[in-house]
């Protein structure tokens, strides 16, 4: 009986343990059910609205990152949920969050614009395509700008550069440096890129397109949008005579596009029926917007970091006089002058750091998402920003600190992202830098110039900008 009574014991006890046991994992179980489902943190406001306000007050006053980002990262981490026009939105920060997102593209997420911008730039660019079809498009656009191709671009920039120089600096002892770069860099998107000869009128009408990408959608004559749309097919209808006239022209002449401009390369693959003439239009379209808004920034950045730094200045003017002095007079600049000039490449760099051109993007998750315990529900917007990593201290320390040195040595991946990541990454890289290093090489070789406004603020709309356009004063150099 002693014996049966310890055996009843100890299968109790058994009992009790085996059920705690299994009380245990079913509850871990919920917990871990209950975290796959869970919404990041943050707060999603009124209705449709949300946060939006606050958004658009911090990206107008150039403080996206101070006044939205931070102070939010700061009470609920590196991933958040807000609403942004009208969109649930969960923004994340970091070089982890950049390798997650931007390199999930097709397979997680989708890149999304809002509405005017698509409507603006068009439906069948290469930002709106996915898949087999956007690897396509991208191939022509980098069969342009590959390397073979760099040495002949070298010579087209510098062409461009000087005779801008010559016709809109020579002469005058005041220039709006913002200004300059945007016509000089609206030329070389067209002239050097594109093939298309720039005529009078074309600028202005680019500009009034740009000012509605951001805006509301609505069509109520005399908004910025309903301005913007009236441009927009103006534009359309003038490079749609370009492609039919350049389309006849090929074939008349059974050129297959050897010229190695980026209008024939499209118009090729529009002869073959890969690409539609409605995607050759809208891609010259965005391409104007790519380049000349993000590289003019990126150059007067740089100018006003050097003008703060005149240290930095005179270690970037050294390294160009190294390679003028090592040419004959008048001896063209060539690619290989270019890679000598590390030191401003890295100017360059740590000046779009601290003041990325494009301060990140939306993406929009095509199928629920689990990341770092929360779940990502499909339809939701994702904002990755460039100040997540590039104000972080593990990487750059000092972050706000201005330090070219920082470029000396290989950074981890995704950690320095002013050209996005992934299979979206900034497909005219190569063309930036070439424009950026080529202009820096004639404006610091040919003047002496000074910032009118040493502190002038900066602002957003829909692009980051100098407020007064960067006034300079500038004077010929005695060569
Ligand atoms: C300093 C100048 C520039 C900066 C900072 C810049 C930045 C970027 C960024 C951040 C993206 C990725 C957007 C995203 O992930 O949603 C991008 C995409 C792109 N950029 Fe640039 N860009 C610059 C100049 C250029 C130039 C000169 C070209 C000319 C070819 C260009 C063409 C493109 C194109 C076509 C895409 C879309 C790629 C795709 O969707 O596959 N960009 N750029």
């Amino acid at each position: 009986m002693a014996v049966d009574m310890s055996f009843v014991l100890s299968l109790v006890i058994s009992l009790i343990v085996i059920s705690m046991i299994m009380c245990f994992f079913r509850k871990n179980k919920t917990i871990s059910t209950k975290s796959k489902n869970k919404l990041p943190p943050g707060e999603m406001g009124l209705p449709w609205i949300g946060e939006t306000f606050e958004f658009y007050k911090a990206q107008r006053n150039n403080q996206l990152y101070e006044a939205f980002v931070q102070p939010r990262s700061r009470t609920y981490g590196n991933i958040f949920k807000t609403r942004l026009m009208g969109s649930p939105t969960v923004v994340v920060s970091g070089a982890e969050a950049n390798k997650f997102f931007l390199s999930n593209e097709f397979k997680l997420v989708v890149s999304s614009w809002p509405s005017a911008s698509v409507q603006l730039m068009g439906a069948n660019c290469i930002m709106e395509k996915q898949g087999d079809h956007h690897r396509l498009v991208r191939r022509v656009i980098a069969s342009s700008l590959n390397c073979t191709s760099h040495e002949t671009l070298v010579s087209k920039i510098c062409s461009s550069v000087e005779f801008h120089l010559d016709t809109n600096w020579h002469g005058r002892d005041t220039i709006s440096l913002f200004r300059s770069t945007k016509m000089l860099t609206f030329t070389i998107v067209f002239e050097c890129l594109l093939g298309i000869k720039v005529e009078t009128g074309m600028f202005e009408m680019f500009e009034r397109v740009l000012e509605g990408v951001f805006a509301l959608p609505v069509g109520i004559p005399g908004s910025n949008f309903s301005r913007a749309k009236k441009a927009r097919l103006q534009i359309q209808k003038m490079l749609l005579n370009i492609v039919r006239k350049k389309k006849k022209e090929m074939e008349e002449s059974h050129e297959g596009g050897e010229d190695g401009v980026l209008l024939s390369r499209l118009v090729t693959s529009l002869t073959r029926g890969e690409i539609t003439e409605e995607e050759v239009v809208d891609n010259a379209v965005l391409l104007v917007f790519a380049v000349h808004d993000t590289t003019s920034f990126a150059i007067v950045m740089v100018c006003r970091m050097l003008a703060h730094h005149p240290r930095c200045y005179a270690q970037l003017l050294q390294e160009h006089r190294e390679i003028l002095d090592s040419k004959e007079t008048n001896e063209p600049l060539t690619l290989e002058d270019t890679k000598r000039m590390k030191y401003t490449w890295q100017v360059a760099r740590e000046s779009m750091r601290l003041f990325p051109p494009i301060f990140g993007s939306f993406r929009k998750a095509t199928v629920d998402i689990d990341y770092e315990g929360f779940t990502i529900p499909k339809g939701w917007k994702v904002l990755w920003t460039t100040y997540g990593s590039h104000y972080d201290s593990q990487y750059f320390s000092d972050p706000l600190r201005f330090d070219p040195s920082r470029f000396e040595d290989p950074l981890p991946p995704y950690v320095y992202v002013p050209f996005g990541g992934g299979p979206r990454v900034c497909a005219g890289y190569q063309l930036a830098k070439l424009n950026i290093l080529i202009f820096l090489h004639f404006m610091v070789t040919k003047y002496n110039w000074s910032l009118i406004y040493p502190d002038e603020p900066i602002t957003v709309d829909p692009l980051p900008f100098p407020y007064h356009g960067m006034p300079i004063k500038i004077s010929p150099k005695m060569s």
